[in-house]
């Protein structure tokens, strides 16, 4: 009898670890298409991945972003699937409160849900950091008020506008955020969409819009994506080399195809 039950356990546990694993393993990429870990870790301090504590600074003051391992006490170890998709797409916290808007939740509002059940089945499958968050150091006017004032203006003057089923778009627009960067922002801080990726000149984002890029070959921008070299054979600088390194030096094939072609034509 017991020689039966250990013939058939391989069987039986098998299945139910690798559907377990190739989930971590989708939400392992779908965090480096979101760029996830360059936010979440502080990479000059050697900070541990995911264990946050990155300053980003920014016109509005410091902030420091937080623990997102599983950690129970200091991390989101104890946060539900629901706590966990309405922080990432909703920007709100499991007390109700708001996130700032540094953390790209407008662009990830679009996250399908499976892969927000695989990344949160990542980053639970990391090994927990007890590492305490640090308070945001930030100017006199900036508050979780205005933050909801801020986030009621912005869904109220920018209502959503339909999803472009593009894989491309979901890799650049909601994924890769790379409007936050590249998007001209009015004088509240809002994305232009109107003017969509045609630079922001106090973050030296450059113009990629398609009227840019479309005279570009195919070759440059895969060199760009994948090295991070620049036509010029100069390196990107600063922050979109954080950007190639950690996010679309990762990019499978097909994703490069659909971003570069999606990038020159719309
Ligand atoms: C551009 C930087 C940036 C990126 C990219 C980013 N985050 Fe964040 N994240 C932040 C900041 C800043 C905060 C804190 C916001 C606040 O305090 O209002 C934050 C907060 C969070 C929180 C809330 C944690 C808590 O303890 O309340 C979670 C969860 C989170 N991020 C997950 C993610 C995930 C998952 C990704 C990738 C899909 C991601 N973040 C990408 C900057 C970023
Ligand atoms: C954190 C801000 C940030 C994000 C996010 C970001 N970029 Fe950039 N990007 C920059 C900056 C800054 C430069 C200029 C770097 C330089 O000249 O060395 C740049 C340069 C580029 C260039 C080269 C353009 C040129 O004319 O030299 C391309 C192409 C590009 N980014 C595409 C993207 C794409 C696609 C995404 C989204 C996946 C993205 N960027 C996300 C900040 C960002």
């Amino acid at each position: 009898m017991y020689f039966f039950r250990i013939m058939l356990l391989p069987f039986a546990v098998l299945p139910a670890v690798s559907i377990a694993d190739s989930l971590i393993e989708k939400g392992h990429y779908i965090a480096q298409l979101a760029n996830c870990y360059a936010c979440h870790t502080d990479t000059e301090n050697n900070g541990v991945a995911f264990a946050g504590g990155r300053a980003m600074e920014t016109e509005f003051g410091t902030f420091y972003t937080p623990n997102i391992t599983p950690d129970k006490d200091t991390g989101i170890g104890l946060w539900k699937d629901q706590d966990f998709t309405l922080a990432v797409r909703s920007g709100l916290s499991p007390d109700g409160s708001h996130y700032y808007p540094t953390f790209p939740y407008n662009a990830y509002k679009n996250i399908t849900d499976q892969d927000i059940t695989a990344l949160k089945a990542y980053l639970f499958s990391l090994k927990p950091v007890k590492q305490q968050n640090k308070s945001h150091k930030l100017k006199w006017y900036m508050s979780r008020f205005s933050v909801t004032m801020w986030k009621m203006l912005n869904n109220f003057l920018q209502p959503s506008a339909k999803i472009n089923p593009a894989r491309g778009s979901y890799i650049l627009d909601t994924l890769g955020h790379c409007n936050e960067c590249h998007t001209p922002r009015n004088s509240l801080g809002m994305l232009q969409m109107d003017k969509r990726l045609t630079g922001n000149e106090s973050l030296s984002a450059p113009d990629i819009s398609a009227a840019i890029l479309k005279d570009w070959k195919t070759e440059e921008l895969t060199d760009l994506f994948s090295d991070g070299v620049l036509p010029s054979g100069d390196y990107l600088s600063d922050h979109m080399a954080e950007v190639v390194e950690f996010s679309t030096s990762h990019w499978k094939q097909p994703d490069l195809k659909a971003a570069i072609h999606y990038l020159t034509t719309q």
